[in-house]
């Protein structure tokens, strides 16, 4: 895998799969823009990656400011050249309600951050990318974009819209260089699972999962690296499930 000075755009790359993305791409010669709502653990992740020798910027942005993608956007294009590769995988876990009880603030919250920023990132990396000899995308899904979800039907209804967003957008580009592709985790070990749903998540992973366990952040960015790479360079449109083989059975 080289990436070799090629810029990478991450969104919410201070934790998680976002963190363990930019660390996997500056790894392999990315020019890493690691972008979210917090700072702190933001920069932590732009340390991690020049402890190792890599290259990396934070850039606060919050992908509910639809004005602030753009401009975020376009002053780390300045600084760093055009993007090449892009991550848009912010999310939030929301509020958990049967869809009776759902509040429109909840639900209007989680379609701007776990769907409409990733159009938002999508159409300004797109932009660029038309303008610089192409790219390539991976937008972060979930198995919550595949089946219904019992309890959390805005963050399910979000993720499947990401899904035909990925598939539209790689029906639109594929003669233009652009690629664009979904990863679909199932439990991973980030922050997003919160400590009271960690026996739930435990006691479903272990009649659930054929592998019996959650999966690392990492195991999610090496197949968000492979997407990103020549390595998978007919894979267009498609999301690829990263959960233990959970979604199998
Ligand atoms: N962990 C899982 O089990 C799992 C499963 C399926 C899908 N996902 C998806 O993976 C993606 C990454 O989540 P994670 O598991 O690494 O969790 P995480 O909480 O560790 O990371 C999410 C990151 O997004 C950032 N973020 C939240 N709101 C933001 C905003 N408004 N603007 C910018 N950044 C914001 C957070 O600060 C955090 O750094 C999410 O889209 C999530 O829905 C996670």
């Amino acid at each position: 895998m080289n990436f070799e000075k090629k810029v990478a755009f991450i969104t919410g790359a201070s934790s998680g799969i976002g963190r363990a993305a930019a660390i996997k791409l500056a790894k392999h010669g990315a020019v890493v823009i690691v972008t979210d709502i917090d700072e702190k653990q933001g920069q932590e992740t732009v340390e991690l990656i020049q402890k190792d020798g890599g290259t990396a910027k934070f850039f606060v942005l919050d992908v509910g400011d639809k004005a602030a993608i753009k401009t975020t956007m376009l002053k780390a294009i300045e600084e760093f050249g055009p993007i090449k590769l892009a991550v848009n995988n912010a999310g939030i876990g929301g509020v958990l309600a049967p869809v009776h009880e759902v509040k429109d603030e909840d639900w209007d919250r989680m379609m701007q951050i776990n769907l409409t920023s990733v159009f938002q990132c999508m159409r300004e990396e797109i932009n660029c990318m038309l303008h610089h000899g192409g790219g390539n995308i991976v937008n972060i899904s979930s198995l919550a974009g595949l089946n219904g979800f019992k309890g959390n039907a805005p963050y399910s209804v979000a993720k499947h819209g990401v899904i035909g967003l990925t598939r539209s957008a790689a029906q639109e580009y594929g003669t233009l260089g652009i690629r664009v592709n979904a990863v679909c985790p199932g439990f991973t070990e980030t922050a997003i699972i919160h400590k009271d749903m960690r026996d739930f998540v435990n006691k479903l992973t272990k009649v659930r999962v054929p592998m019996q366990r959650i999966g690392r952040p990492e195991e999610v960015a090496n197949t968000i690296a492979w997407l990103l790479s020549e390595e998978s360079s007919y894979v267009n449109g498609t999301y690829v499930e990263v959960d233990g083989g959970m979604q199998a059975g």
